[in-house]
Protein backbone atom coordinates (compact mmCIF):
# COMPACT_ATOMS: atom_id res chain seq x y z
CA UNK A 1 0.00 0.00 0.00
CA UNK A 2 1.41 3.60 -0.94
CA UNK A 3 -0.05 6.82 0.33
CA UNK A 4 0.82 10.23 -1.08
CA UNK A 5 -0.36 13.29 1.31
CA UNK A 6 -0.42 16.29 -0.63
CA UNK A 7 0.42 20.11 0.25
CA UNK A 8 0.73 19.91 3.87
CA UNK A 9 2.24 22.05 6.17
CA UNK A 10 5.08 19.45 7.23
CA UNK A 11 7.08 20.61 10.86
CA UNK A 12 9.47 19.05 11.92
CA UNK A 13 12.18 20.07 15.04
CA UNK A 14 14.14 21.83 12.16
CA UNK A 15 11.81 22.63 9.31
CA UNK A 16 8.15 24.38 8.78
CA UNK A 17 7.42 23.80 5.25
CA UNK A 18 4.79 22.84 2.41
CA UNK A 19 5.81 19.57 1.06
CA UNK A 20 4.33 16.61 0.13
CA UNK A 21 5.27 12.87 1.77
CA UNK A 22 5.15 9.95 0.05
CA UNK A 23 4.58 6.50 1.87
CA UNK A 24 5.34 2.78 0.79
CA UNK A 25 4.56 0.14 3.64
CA UNK A 26 5.13 1.26 6.66
CA UNK A 27 8.08 3.92 5.80
CA UNK A 28 8.20 7.27 4.29
CA UNK A 29 10.22 7.23 1.12
CA UNK A 30 10.42 10.67 -0.14
CA UNK A 31 9.82 14.38 1.43
CA UNK A 32 9.61 17.17 -1.03
CA UNK A 33 7.88 19.78 -3.06
CA UNK A 34 5.10 18.57 -5.68
CA UNK A 35 6.25 15.02 -4.99
CA UNK A 36 5.22 13.32 -8.66
CA UNK A 37 4.35 9.14 -7.25
CA UNK A 38 1.56 7.32 -8.01
CA UNK A 39 0.10 6.23 -4.63
CA UNK A 40 -3.01 3.66 -3.91
CA UNK A 41 -3.96 6.43 -1.96
CA UNK A 42 -3.94 10.44 -1.91
CA UNK A 43 -4.44 12.63 1.19
CA UNK A 44 -5.41 16.22 0.40
CA UNK A 45 -3.43 18.38 3.43
CA UNK A 46 -3.81 21.31 2.20
CA UNK A 47 -4.46 24.24 5.14
CA UNK A 48 -3.18 21.58 7.70
CA UNK A 49 -0.30 20.81 9.57
CA UNK A 50 1.26 17.57 9.38
CA UNK A 51 2.98 16.45 12.56
CA UNK A 52 5.44 13.04 13.52
CA UNK A 53 3.14 10.82 15.66
CA UNK A 54 3.04 12.04 19.24
CA UNK A 55 5.41 9.59 21.33
CA UNK A 56 4.56 9.63 25.42
CA UNK A 57 6.98 7.94 27.22
CA UNK A 58 5.06 7.74 30.34
CA UNK A 59 1.64 5.75 30.93
CA UNK A 60 0.58 3.28 33.08
CA UNK A 61 -1.86 0.78 31.31
CA UNK A 62 -3.84 -2.10 33.30
CA UNK A 63 -1.69 -1.38 36.32
CA UNK A 64 -1.91 -3.01 39.43
CA UNK A 65 -1.62 0.06 41.49
CA UNK A 66 -2.95 0.89 45.28
CA UNK A 67 -5.23 -2.28 45.93
CA UNK A 68 -6.52 -1.62 42.04
CA UNK A 69 -5.92 -1.17 38.17
CA UNK A 70 -5.40 1.84 36.06
CA UNK A 71 -8.87 1.34 34.41
CA UNK A 72 -7.19 1.48 30.81
CA UNK A 73 -6.39 -1.44 28.76
CA UNK A 74 -3.46 -1.60 26.24
CA UNK A 75 -6.76 -1.92 23.79
CA UNK A 76 -8.94 1.14 25.15
CA UNK A 77 -5.56 3.02 26.58
CA UNK A 78 -3.25 3.09 22.80
CA UNK A 79 -6.70 3.07 21.10
CA UNK A 80 -7.43 6.93 22.55
CA UNK A 81 -3.89 7.67 22.64
CA UNK A 82 -4.18 7.34 18.37
CA UNK A 83 -7.38 9.22 18.62
CA UNK A 84 -5.61 12.14 20.04
CA UNK A 85 -2.32 12.04 17.91
CA UNK A 86 -0.51 9.44 20.46
CA UNK A 87 1.35 6.89 17.97
CA UNK A 88 4.05 5.55 20.84
CA UNK A 89 3.54 4.96 24.19
CA UNK A 90 6.42 4.14 26.56
CA UNK A 91 4.30 2.20 29.58
CA UNK A 92 6.33 0.87 33.33
CA UNK A 93 6.54 -2.17 33.86
CA UNK A 94 6.50 -2.83 37.69
CA UNK A 95 8.95 -5.34 39.90
CA UNK A 96 7.11 -7.25 42.27
CA UNK A 97 9.24 -6.74 45.45
CA UNK A 98 11.16 -10.76 45.75
CA UNK A 99 10.45 -11.20 42.23
CA UNK A 100 12.64 -11.19 39.42
CA UNK A 101 12.27 -8.52 36.16
CA UNK A 102 11.92 -11.14 33.94
CA UNK A 103 8.74 -12.26 36.15
CA UNK A 104 7.48 -8.67 35.63
CA UNK A 105 8.31 -8.27 32.32
CA UNK A 106 6.29 -11.65 31.20
CA UNK A 107 3.29 -10.05 33.26
CA UNK A 108 2.90 -7.12 31.00
CA UNK A 109 4.38 -8.89 27.54
CA UNK A 110 0.97 -10.74 28.39
CA UNK A 111 -1.51 -7.44 28.92
CA UNK A 112 0.12 -5.75 26.02
CA UNK A 113 0.73 -8.54 23.06
CA UNK A 114 -1.84 -8.89 20.49
CA UNK A 115 -4.31 -6.29 22.72
CA UNK A 116 -2.58 -2.64 21.72
CA UNK A 117 -3.85 -0.65 18.60
CA UNK A 118 -0.65 1.62 18.49
CA UNK A 119 2.91 1.26 19.22
CA UNK A 120 4.41 0.87 22.82
CA UNK A 121 7.88 0.20 24.46
CA UNK A 122 8.49 -0.74 27.96
CA UNK A 123 10.72 0.89 30.61
CA UNK A 124 11.13 -1.53 33.45
CA UNK A 125 10.72 -0.18 37.68
CA UNK A 126 12.84 -1.47 39.26
CA UNK A 127 11.36 -1.76 42.83
CA UNK A 128 13.96 -4.19 44.68
CA UNK A 129 17.76 -3.68 43.45
CA UNK A 130 19.45 -6.60 44.85
CA UNK A 131 22.36 -8.94 43.45
CA UNK A 132 19.59 -10.95 41.52
CA UNK A 133 18.09 -7.95 39.91
CA UNK A 134 21.54 -6.41 39.44
CA UNK A 135 22.01 -9.76 36.87
CA UNK A 136 19.11 -9.10 34.99
CA UNK A 137 19.88 -5.62 34.07
CA UNK A 138 22.45 -6.32 30.96
CA UNK A 139 19.83 -8.83 29.55
CA UNK A 140 17.07 -6.26 29.50
CA UNK A 141 19.39 -4.03 27.66
CA UNK A 142 20.62 -6.45 25.64
CA UNK A 143 18.08 -8.69 24.75
CA UNK A 144 14.55 -7.19 25.71
CA UNK A 145 15.37 -3.72 24.18
CA UNK A 146 14.62 -2.33 27.38
CA UNK A 147 16.75 0.90 28.29
CA UNK A 148 15.69 2.98 30.66
CA UNK A 149 15.01 1.93 34.56
CA UNK A 150 12.64 3.54 36.59
CA UNK A 151 13.19 4.04 40.59
CA UNK A 152 10.55 5.12 42.55
CA UNK A 153 11.79 7.61 45.82
CA UNK A 154 8.42 7.38 47.28
CA UNK A 155 5.25 5.36 47.79
CA UNK A 156 6.77 3.97 50.87
CA UNK A 157 6.53 0.47 51.48
CA UNK A 158 5.22 -0.07 48.18
CA UNK A 159 7.62 0.79 45.53
CA UNK A 160 10.38 3.34 46.82
CA UNK A 161 13.79 2.28 47.02
CA UNK A 162 16.40 3.63 49.23
CA UNK A 163 19.54 5.51 47.97
CA UNK A 164 21.78 2.33 48.69
CA UNK A 165 20.00 0.54 45.82
CA UNK A 166 19.67 3.68 43.90
CA UNK A 167 23.68 3.89 44.08
CA UNK A 168 23.82 0.19 43.32
CA UNK A 169 21.36 0.50 39.78
CA UNK A 170 22.90 4.00 38.90
CA UNK A 171 26.47 2.10 38.62
CA UNK A 172 25.21 -1.42 36.48
CA UNK A 173 23.21 0.65 34.30
CA UNK A 174 25.77 3.06 33.04
CA UNK A 175 27.36 0.00 32.63
CA UNK A 176 24.95 -1.65 30.62
CA UNK A 177 24.15 1.43 28.53
CA UNK A 178 20.99 2.11 30.17
CA UNK A 179 19.62 5.40 31.90
CA UNK A 180 17.79 5.69 35.15
CA UNK A 181 14.82 7.32 35.67
CA UNK A 182 12.82 8.35 38.75
CA UNK A 183 9.91 9.38 40.51
CA UNK A 184 11.68 12.07 42.37
CA UNK A 185 9.87 12.92 45.56
CA UNK A 186 10.99 12.54 49.73
CA UNK A 187 9.23 9.40 50.71
CA UNK A 188 9.89 9.78 54.04
CA UNK A 189 8.55 13.29 54.28
CA UNK A 190 5.33 12.33 52.55
CA UNK A 191 5.49 9.54 54.95
CA UNK A 192 5.70 11.92 57.49
CA UNK A 193 2.75 14.32 55.99
CA UNK A 194 0.39 11.68 55.61
CA UNK A 195 0.49 10.33 59.00
CA UNK A 196 0.27 13.70 60.85
CA UNK A 197 -2.72 14.89 58.81
CA UNK A 198 -4.55 11.36 59.25
CA UNK A 199 -4.00 11.45 62.71
CA UNK A 200 -5.41 15.30 63.06
CA UNK A 201 -8.28 13.89 61.00
CA UNK A 202 -7.67 16.05 58.33
CA UNK A 203 -8.78 13.78 55.37
CA UNK A 204 -9.87 15.29 52.42
CA UNK A 205 -8.07 15.33 48.85
CA UNK A 206 -6.66 18.90 49.87
CA UNK A 207 -4.27 16.86 52.08
CA UNK A 208 -2.74 14.73 49.11
CA UNK A 209 -1.65 18.11 47.79
CA UNK A 210 -0.77 19.08 51.30
CA UNK A 211 0.87 16.26 51.84
CA UNK A 212 3.67 16.72 49.10
CA UNK A 213 4.92 19.92 49.42
CA UNK A 214 7.46 21.94 47.08
CA UNK A 215 10.37 20.68 48.98
CA UNK A 216 9.40 17.00 48.90
CA UNK A 217 9.60 16.99 45.19
CA UNK A 218 12.72 19.68 45.16
CA UNK A 219 14.82 17.67 47.76
CA UNK A 220 14.65 14.68 45.97
CA UNK A 221 15.32 15.62 42.40
CA UNK A 222 18.88 17.45 43.55
CA UNK A 223 19.77 14.29 45.65
CA UNK A 224 18.97 12.29 42.37
CA UNK A 225 20.35 14.03 40.21
CA UNK A 226 23.36 14.56 42.17
CA UNK A 227 23.72 10.68 42.54
CA UNK A 228 23.57 10.45 38.99
CA UNK A 229 26.39 12.91 38.61
CA UNK A 230 28.03 10.70 41.03
CA UNK A 231 28.25 7.72 39.61
CA UNK A 232 28.25 8.96 36.10
CA UNK A 233 24.72 7.48 35.28
CA UNK A 234 22.29 8.95 32.36
CA UNK A 235 19.49 10.07 33.84
CA UNK A 236 15.72 11.81 33.74
CA UNK A 237 13.33 12.64 36.05
CA UNK A 238 9.90 11.45 35.49
CA UNK A 239 6.80 14.09 36.25
CA UNK A 240 8.41 17.35 37.19
CA UNK A 241 5.75 19.80 38.83
CA UNK A 242 7.45 22.89 40.48
CA UNK A 243 9.92 25.67 40.45
CA UNK A 244 12.31 23.91 43.26
CA UNK A 245 12.61 20.83 41.12
CA UNK A 246 13.21 22.81 38.11
CA UNK A 247 15.89 24.75 39.59
CA UNK A 248 17.35 20.95 40.77
CA UNK A 249 17.57 20.41 37.21
CA UNK A 250 19.28 23.93 36.10
CA UNK A 251 21.77 23.54 38.82
CA UNK A 252 23.22 20.78 37.67
CA UNK A 253 24.02 22.75 34.54
CA UNK A 254 26.08 24.68 36.64
CA UNK A 255 28.24 21.69 37.41
CA UNK A 256 28.85 20.23 33.66
CA UNK A 257 25.88 17.59 34.29
CA UNK A 258 22.70 16.91 32.39
CA UNK A 259 19.98 15.44 34.05
CA UNK A 260 16.59 15.18 31.13
CA UNK A 261 13.48 15.88 32.91
CA UNK A 262 9.87 15.82 31.62
CA UNK A 263 7.01 17.70 32.74
CA UNK A 264 2.70 16.30 31.87
CA UNK A 265 0.33 18.45 30.73
CA UNK A 266 -1.67 18.90 33.67
CA UNK A 267 0.96 20.20 35.46
CA UNK A 268 1.58 23.41 32.55
CA UNK A 269 -2.45 23.53 33.01
CA UNK A 270 -3.86 23.06 35.95
CA UNK A 271 -3.37 23.92 39.38
CA UNK A 272 -3.89 23.06 43.28
CA UNK A 273 -6.88 25.37 43.61
CA UNK A 274 -9.18 22.21 41.76
CA UNK A 275 -8.23 20.38 45.47
CA UNK A 276 -10.61 23.07 47.09
CA UNK A 277 -13.76 21.44 45.31
CA UNK A 278 -13.89 18.95 48.19
CA UNK A 279 -13.75 15.11 46.92
CA UNK A 280 -14.54 15.89 43.61
CA UNK A 281 -10.77 17.21 43.81
CA UNK A 282 -10.51 13.45 43.90
CA UNK A 283 -10.18 13.68 39.68
CA UNK A 284 -6.77 15.27 40.44
CA UNK A 285 -5.38 13.18 43.01
CA UNK A 286 -2.04 12.39 41.54
CA UNK A 287 1.19 12.58 42.84
CA UNK A 288 3.30 14.67 42.79
CA UNK A 289 0.08 16.74 42.81
CA UNK A 290 -1.19 19.97 40.90
CA UNK A 291 1.05 22.98 41.84
CA UNK A 292 0.92 26.47 42.08
CA UNK A 293 0.35 29.59 39.12
CA UNK A 294 3.97 30.13 39.56
CA UNK A 295 5.01 26.82 38.76
CA UNK A 296 3.15 26.71 35.33
CA UNK A 297 5.33 29.72 34.61
CA UNK A 298 8.77 28.14 35.71
CA UNK A 299 7.91 24.83 33.97
CA UNK A 300 7.21 26.78 30.41
CA UNK A 301 9.67 28.96 30.80
CA UNK A 302 11.72 25.63 31.67
CA UNK A 303 10.28 24.43 27.94
CA UNK A 304 11.68 27.16 26.21
CA UNK A 305 14.77 26.79 27.89
CA UNK A 306 15.70 23.24 27.40
CA UNK A 307 16.08 21.94 30.67
CA UNK A 308 12.40 20.26 30.06
CA UNK A 309 12.90 18.21 26.99
CA UNK A 310 9.81 15.94 27.41
CA UNK A 311 5.79 16.94 28.08
CA UNK A 312 4.24 13.62 29.14
CA UNK A 313 0.58 12.64 30.85
CA UNK A 314 1.77 10.03 33.41
CA UNK A 315 -1.92 8.65 32.21
CA UNK A 316 -3.27 6.59 34.95
CA UNK A 317 -6.76 6.56 34.70
CA UNK A 318 -8.95 5.20 37.45
CA UNK A 319 -13.05 5.32 37.30
CA UNK A 320 -15.23 7.52 39.57
CA UNK A 321 -16.00 4.33 41.43
CA UNK A 322 -12.53 3.38 42.19
CA UNK A 323 -11.64 7.06 43.36
CA UNK A 324 -14.19 6.68 46.01
CA UNK A 325 -12.17 3.83 47.69
CA UNK A 326 -10.76 7.25 49.25
CA UNK A 327 -13.71 9.23 50.22
CA UNK A 328 -12.84 8.78 54.11
CA UNK A 329 -9.40 9.40 53.34
CA UNK A 330 -7.03 10.73 50.73
CA UNK A 331 -4.27 8.27 51.04
CA UNK A 332 -6.37 5.63 49.43
CA UNK A 333 -7.72 7.66 46.91
CA UNK A 334 -5.67 5.81 43.54
CA UNK A 335 -3.21 8.15 42.29
CA UNK A 336 -3.40 9.31 38.67
CA UNK A 337 -5.48 11.15 36.36
CA UNK A 338 -6.52 10.58 32.61
CA UNK A 339 -4.54 12.80 29.69
CA UNK A 340 -3.55 10.05 26.98
CA UNK A 341 -5.65 11.18 24.53
CA UNK A 342 -6.02 14.83 25.26
CA UNK A 343 -2.18 15.68 25.77
CA UNK A 344 -1.16 16.30 22.04
CA UNK A 345 -4.10 18.79 21.04
CA UNK A 346 -3.76 20.76 24.80
CA UNK A 347 -0.14 21.28 24.08
CA UNK A 348 -0.75 22.62 20.59
CA UNK A 349 -3.98 24.77 21.79
CA UNK A 350 -2.58 25.88 25.13
CA UNK A 351 1.03 25.98 24.02
CA UNK A 352 1.16 26.78 20.51
CA UNK A 353 -1.80 28.41 19.74
CA UNK A 354 -1.73 30.86 23.15
CA UNK A 355 1.68 31.31 21.67
CA UNK A 356 3.69 29.74 24.29
CA UNK A 357 5.90 28.10 22.62
CA UNK A 358 6.90 27.63 18.86
CA UNK A 359 5.37 25.05 16.52
CA UNK A 360 9.03 23.66 16.22
CA UNK A 361 9.46 23.04 20.48
CA UNK A 362 6.16 21.54 19.97
CA UNK A 363 6.99 18.70 18.04
CA UNK A 364 10.24 18.57 20.15
CA UNK A 365 8.84 18.11 23.11
CA UNK A 366 5.43 16.04 22.18
CA UNK A 367 7.50 13.09 19.73
CA UNK A 368 10.81 14.24 19.25
CA UNK A 369 12.77 14.25 22.39
CA UNK A 370 11.15 11.20 23.64
CA UNK A 371 12.29 9.50 20.58
CA UNK A 372 16.25 10.71 20.89
CA UNK A 373 16.31 10.38 24.63
CA UNK A 374 14.87 6.77 24.94
CA UNK A 375 16.46 5.38 21.77
CA UNK A 376 13.73 5.08 19.29
CA UNK A 377 15.28 7.62 17.00
CA UNK A 378 14.73 8.12 13.93
CA UNK A 379 12.58 5.41 13.26
CA UNK A 380 10.13 7.75 15.64
CA UNK A 381 10.02 11.13 16.68
CA UNK A 382 10.43 12.58 13.16
CA UNK A 383 9.33 12.22 9.15
CA UNK A 384 11.98 11.47 7.12
CA UNK A 385 13.06 9.19 4.88
CA UNK A 386 13.57 5.71 6.01
CA UNK A 387 11.83 6.19 9.28
CA UNK A 388 8.47 5.26 10.67
CA UNK A 389 5.70 6.50 8.97
CA UNK A 390 3.97 7.69 12.24
CA UNK A 391 1.91 10.99 11.49
CA UNK A 392 -0.36 13.22 12.38
CA UNK A 393 -2.36 15.41 10.19
CA UNK A 394 -4.06 18.31 12.56
CA UNK A 395 -6.46 21.13 11.57
CA UNK A 396 -5.44 23.92 13.52
CA UNK A 397 -8.73 25.74 12.28
CA UNK A 398 -11.02 23.09 14.50
CA UNK A 399 -12.04 24.23 17.33
CA UNK A 400 -13.65 21.76 19.91
CA UNK A 401 -14.84 20.96 23.83
CA UNK A 402 -13.31 18.05 25.46
CA UNK A 403 -15.88 15.85 27.37
CA UNK A 404 -15.87 12.51 29.16
CA UNK A 405 -19.43 12.27 26.19
CA UNK A 406 -17.23 11.98 23.77
CA UNK A 407 -13.51 11.11 24.57
CA UNK A 408 -12.53 7.19 23.80
CA UNK A 409 -10.15 6.78 27.33
CA UNK A 410 -12.00 4.28 29.59
CA UNK A 411 -12.82 6.46 32.25
CA UNK A 412 -16.10 8.12 33.48
CA UNK A 413 -15.22 11.54 33.95
CA UNK A 414 -12.74 14.08 32.59
CA UNK A 415 -10.20 16.14 33.87
CA UNK A 416 -10.96 18.37 31.31
CA UNK A 417 -14.55 18.53 31.20
CA UNK A 418 -15.81 21.60 28.83
CA UNK A 419 -12.22 22.30 28.06
CA UNK A 420 -12.25 24.22 24.88
CA UNK A 421 -9.62 23.50 22.84
CA UNK A 422 -7.93 25.12 19.07
CA UNK A 423 -6.54 22.56 16.81
CA UNK A 424 -8.29 18.81 16.21
CA UNK A 425 -6.30 16.01 15.67
CA UNK A 426 -7.83 15.09 12.15
CA UNK A 427 -5.87 11.80 10.21
CA UNK A 428 -3.40 9.65 12.21
CA UNK A 429 -0.76 7.02 10.35
CA UNK A 430 0.61 4.72 12.03
CA UNK A 431 3.74 2.59 10.34
CA UNK A 432 1.86 3.78 7.21
CA UNK A 433 -1.80 2.60 8.32
CA UNK A 434 -4.29 5.11 8.43
CA UNK A 435 -5.07 4.41 12.38
CA UNK A 436 -7.84 7.43 12.77
CA UNK A 437 -9.95 9.40 9.83
CA UNK A 438 -12.39 12.03 11.04
CA UNK A 439 -12.90 10.05 14.39
CA UNK A 440 -13.03 7.20 13.08
CA UNK A 441 -10.39 4.77 14.41
CA UNK A 442 -9.34 2.04 11.19
CA UNK A 443 -7.30 -0.32 13.19
CA UNK A 444 -8.10 -3.11 15.03
CA UNK A 445 -6.55 -4.70 18.43
CA UNK A 446 -3.14 -6.74 17.69
CA UNK A 447 -1.68 -3.62 15.62
CA UNK A 448 0.83 -2.09 17.72
CA UNK A 449 3.86 -3.42 18.21
CA UNK A 450 6.50 -3.77 20.84
CA UNK A 451 9.58 -1.28 20.15
CA UNK A 452 12.64 -2.50 21.12
CA UNK A 453 15.03 0.77 22.58
CA UNK A 454 18.53 0.99 21.54
CA UNK A 455 21.03 1.61 24.06
CA UNK A 456 21.44 5.34 25.40
CA UNK A 457 24.24 7.18 23.62
CA UNK A 458 25.05 10.36 22.02
CA UNK A 459 21.78 10.37 20.22
CA UNK A 460 20.39 13.69 21.62
O1 LIG B 1 -0.31 9.74 40.55
C1 LIG B 1 0.40 9.10 39.79
N1 LIG B 1 1.42 9.71 39.29
N2 LIG B 1 0.10 7.82 39.51
C2 LIG B 1 0.83 6.92 38.74
C3 LIG B 1 2.05 6.40 39.42
C4 LIG B 1 3.19 7.37 39.35
O2 LIG B 1 3.65 7.81 40.39
O3 LIG B 1 3.63 7.72 38.27
ZN1 LIG C 1 5.31 8.75 39.64
ZN1 LIG D 1 3.64 7.52 36.45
Amino acid sequence: MSILIKNGRVVTVAEDTIADIYIEGETVVAVGKNLDYKADKVIDAAGMLVFPGGIDPHVHLSMPFMGTFSSDTYETGTRAALFGGTTTVIDFVLQTQGKSLKHALTDWQSRATGTALGDYSFHMAVTDFNEDTKAEIKQMVEEEGITSFKTFMAYKGALMIDDRQMVGLMKEVKKQGGMVTAHATNGDLIDFLVAKHRAEGKLSPLYHYLSQPEVSEAEASNRFAQLAHYTGCPAYIVHLTCEGALNAVRDMGKENYQVFAETCIQYLILDASLYEKDFEGAKWVMSPPLREKKDQDALWAGINQGLLQIVATDHCPFMWEQKLMGKDDFSKIPNGHPAIENRFELLYSEGVAKGKISLNKFVEVSSTNAAKIFGMFPRKGTIAVGGDADIVIFDPKAKHKLSAETHHMNVDYSGYEGWEVEGKVKTVLLRGKVAIDDNECKVEKGNGQFIKRKKVGNHF
